[in-house]
């Protein structure tokens, strides 16, 4: 199981709390999102655009970098992480980025500050010691195009950090994933870590656009597109809908040939994003009014487990773990029934 941004169901996204919080809730990999600094840092920020999970937006020193930008054809209006040194970023704090849905995390706002990825790396090689297991690191690269036209281009920065680590590897301890095509290529040729596809319904990678590549991720997706990718990738990250989409109700609707065609071009197939809150489920799924309320995630979890996924990624790693665990004894108890 992937711990989404770590814990994020239970503390501040990205924090080094929310990574260890997940290794501690039995997250096999915890799963930081990399960005890049002024002076090339590389640290865990979901997005370029750092005024929705930090205090940067209440601190007058840095009222004059506010400023719009458009990133993956996307206007956005705020304050971005390449017009700061790693210095300047530290002084900043993390804030609860859904504190409506999550008003429990709040509690934990300015309580840390923001993490590189060298201290992820430290991080998970402490707890791989602590807790006697390896505590993988599934790192998403993020928006290399933009960040290439802004001068701070992500592959050098990321091969040299892996090198520098010594986790340059194909043991898994550490796995490279971008919505970007091209990136995964280039990493593909410089290092040996497994690499991930993701993927998104309806959207087009920012590399392909910028080539004008007139594929789209359903062409990516296709048994043909499968196969391509598996030529530089070992696994594929879908959005959930691909593997098993909503009916026109809103409800869990039947599996697609996604998990079978993947596993037919041998790829490994990590779905995103569960997480236990109404907000996010599917209709049918949903346990009262409350958006914040929990769900049955575990019908989420059995119905992708059933349908055959590898590992996700979840905002709730405690839950996840649980789901596998019961679906191995159920799987386990059915064989000696059976016997
Ligand atoms: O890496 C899987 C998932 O994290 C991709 O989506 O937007 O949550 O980074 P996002
Ligand atoms: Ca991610």
């Amino acid at each position: 199981m992937i711990g989404h941004r770590g814990a994020s169901g239970y503390r501040p996204e990205h924090t080094l709390a929310s990574y260890e919080l997940a290794a501690w809730m039995g997250a096999d990999y915890v799963e930081p999102d990399l960005v890049i600094t002024a002076d090339g840092a590389l640290v865990t920020r979901h997005e370029p655009e750092i005024g929705g999970t930090t205090d940067v937006a209440s601190r007058p020193e840095f009222a004059d970098r506010r400023t719009t930008r458009t990133v993956d054809g996307e206007v956005h209006d705020g304050w971005f992480v390449e017009d700061f040194t790693l210095a300047e970023l530290r002084t900043l704090r993390a804030v609860e980025r859904l504190p409506h849905v999550r008003r429990n995390n709040t509690i934990y706002d300015g309580h840390y500050g923001i993490a590189t990825f060298e201290e992820v790396l430290a991080l998970c090689a402490r707890l791989s010691a602590r807790l006697d297991r390896r505590i993988g690191i599934y790192a998403e690269i993020k928006n290399p195009t933009y960040f290439a036209a802004a001068g701070l281009p992500l592959e050098h920065a990321v091969v040299r950090a892996l090198r520098d680590a010594g986790v340059d590897s194909p043991d898994g301890a550490v796995v490279v994933e971008s919505f970007e095509t091209a990136f995964l290529r280039t990493v593909r040729e410089e290092l040996s870590v497994p690499i991930t596809q993701l993927v998104e319904q309806g959207t087009v990678p920012a590399d392909l656009v910028a080539t004008g590549d007139p594929r789209t991720t359903e062409d990516l997706v296709t048994p043909e597109g499968l196969a391509e990718i598996a030529g530089y990738a070992d696994g594929l990250g879908p959005d959930k809908d691909l593997v098993i989409p909503r009916d026109a109700d809103g409800k869990l609707g039947t599996p697609t040939s996604l998990v079978a065609d993947a596993h037919a071009a041998g790829l490994l197939v990590h779905p995103y994003t569960f997480r236990n809150e109404n907000h996010f489920l599917p209709a049918d799924l949903r346990r009262g009014d409350d958006p914040s309320g929990y769900g049955d995630v575990f019908g989420e979890y059995a119905a992708f487990l059933a349908a055959g996924v590898d590992g996700m990624f979840t905002d709730n790693p405690d839950t996840a773990v649980a789901a596998r665990d019961l679906r191995g004894r159920l799987l386990r108890e059915s064989w000696m029934m059976a016997g």
